[in-house]
């Protein structure tokens, strides 16, 4: 997800290259106004942190683009790109890294293994808007199917 400060910043392109370079095959996208019951829920495993009310105010303070990305290995590799947490600790090269400055306002949230993305892809897409698709280039980006890791 491209969360409020990437849309305003005018960097959602930049961020859907860097993932898109990787050769990774783009199945769902969707610019939405997040509610404050998705925020609660999408982040509902730190509702006890004391960032919390900040965290879902902020996600909540504009648009946001929701992603699904596929492909082998796809969860790992899209944290790998999206850099530390705190983009002062993410390495350069990384999308917080090259593009962030404040733990609050750290452009992008990826899931953090298949079972989050399982349950986030979820919470924001109807299965009717996560497409099935095939594309030339997957057979010299991607092992095709995608089992081949
Ligand atoms: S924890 O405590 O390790 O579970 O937290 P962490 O995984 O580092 O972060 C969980 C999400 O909260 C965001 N976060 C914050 N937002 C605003 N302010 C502060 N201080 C803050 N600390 C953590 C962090 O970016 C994570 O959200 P996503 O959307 O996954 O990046």
């Amino acid at each position: 997800m491209v969360k409020p400060d990437g849309v305003q910043r005018g960097l959602v392109g930049e961020i859907v290259r860097r993932i898109e370079a990787r050769g990774y095959r783009l199945v769902g996208m969707k610019m939405l106004q997040v509610s404050t019951q998705l925020a609660a829920e999408h982040y509902a495993e730190h509702r006890d942190q004391p960032f919390f009310s900040g965290l879902v105010e902020f996600i909540t303070s504009g648009p946001v683009v929701a992603m699904a990305w596929e492909g082998p290995g796809v969860v790992a590799a899209v944290r790998v790109l999206v850099g530390a947490t705190d983009p002062r600790q993410a390495a350069a090269g990384t999308i917080r890294g090259d593009l962030g400055a404040f733990l609050s306002r750290n452009l992008v949230h990826a899931s953090d293994s298949p079972p989050a993305a399982e349950r986030e892809l979820g919470l924001w897409f109807a299965a009717e808007e996560l497409l099935d698709y095939a594309r030339g280039l997957d057979w010299w980006s991607m092992a095709w199917p995608p089992a081949g890791g």
